[in-house]
């Protein structure tokens, strides 16, 4: 078992490591070694980096297990770092690059101020607006954030499917996922069921590198279309509904508002599939419990237990069915119906 005290300096320097793989992320050090064992200096040369500190950013990234280093110097991706990889089908080189990337960085210096004033948002605080008009309004910002939610859905997609189980979608027929980014999860739902056809509703921008949208590259495109447009404004109608990672960027009066729009829209019979991190009773640690305080540095919303799920269905005209959850990654579904007529509150 881990020292107590060793906990506590394993904790301090989470940042430097962090950082460290993000410095090795952004300048290209993992694609430099994709085929096989190379000195630092050839390295170095290729990226037209500095010698000796490129020498010693390789030697922590073999120290934190993403390289091994040889006696003469030369290193080799382990398969930790292969993922570091934008050629890895699995690739989270997205996910650091906007995690550990300057604004993110910023944004979590505000975290002891918002726990004492439970004010607005780290990124808000540091950058002058929200994140979603942030990522609408700086390029550089933009691309790095849509890389990350594709980054992500490259893993979260595998678990999504596992927790949705057999799940019978024979009644549904068309699908619309909400906040749904470049397509990655409904179009690899598409692939897996052959007769839904869906939609992607996100913000125009999201759109806008047409090489990066999924259902070209998964071969659904016949069944699939992207609708460019405000989810808290109009969403198309469909049978069923995914959400994933996206009511977690809300406070409950937003989550509100999204799920009534959705409820309006909605075909009779319809299903919501809403794909987050759940968080869990009291004495079960959870991934969901830390990136809830991601949630607060950059954004107004939290991870939430599926009773609170529960609750935000009740407000806005659905009724939470169960929660599923994969077993080898943190993403659960929660699944809703339409409530009965009479039970809607909000
Ligand atoms: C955290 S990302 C999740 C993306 C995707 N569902 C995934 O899991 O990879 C939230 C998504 O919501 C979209 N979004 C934010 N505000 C929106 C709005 N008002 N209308 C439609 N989409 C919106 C963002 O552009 C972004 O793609």
């Amino acid at each position: 078992m881990t020292h107590p005290k060793q906990t506590v300096l394993e904790t301090i320097s989470g940042r430097w490591r962090s950082q460290t793989l993000y410095a090795g992320a952004r300048l290209g050090l993992f694609e430099a070694l994709g085929g096989g064992a190379s000195a630092a200096e050839d390295v170095a040369d290729q990226l037209y980096l500095n010698r000796r500190a490129t020498y010693r950013l390789m030697r922590a990234l073999a120290c934190l297990g993403f390289m091994t280093e040889s006696p003469d110097k030369s290193f080799a991706l382990t398969e930790a770092g292969s993922y570091l990889r934008s050629d890895h089908p699995e690739s989270l080189r997205g996910v650091v690059l906007l995690e550990e990337g300057p604004e993110h960085y910023a944004a979590w210096k505000h975290l002891s101020e918002m726990v004492r004033d439970g004010g607005e948002n780290g990124f808000q605080r540091e950058l002058g607006r929200p994140l979603f008009l942030h990522v609408a309004g700086d390029e550089r910002y933009g691309r790095v954030f849509n890389e990350a939610m594709t980054s992500y859905s490259a893993s979260e997609t595998a678990m999504f499917l596992e927790a949705l189980g057999g799940r019978d979608l024979a009644d549904v027929k068309t699908l619309c996922d909400v906040g749904g980014g470049h397509g990655h999860l409904l179009c690899s739902v598409l692939a897996r069921y052959p007769h839904l056809r869906g939609t992607v509703l996100d913000l125009a921008p999201t759109f806008e590198n047409e090489r990066a949208l999924w259902a070209r590259r998964m071969g659904v495109e016949s069944r699939c279309a992207y609708v460019a447009g405000d989810m808290f404004k109009q969403v198309p109608a469909a049978d069923a509904y995914l959400l994933k990672h996206v009511l977690h960027d809300w406070n409950d009066a937003e989550c509100v508002q999204i799920l009534s729009r959705i409820r309006g829209a909605a075909n009779d019979g319809a299903r919501l599939f809403v794909a987050e991190f759940v968080v869990t009773d009291a004495a079960t640690p959870h991934f969901a419990k830390l990136f809830d305080i991601h949630m607060m540095c950059v954004s107004s919303g939290e991870e939430r237990t599926a009773a609170e799920y529960g609750a935000l269905f009740e407000k806005s005209g659905w009724r939470y069915v169960d929660a599923r959850h994969s077993s080898f990654g943190p993403i659960s579904v929660v699944e809703a119906e339409i409530a009965a007529q009479g039970a809607r509150h909000g």
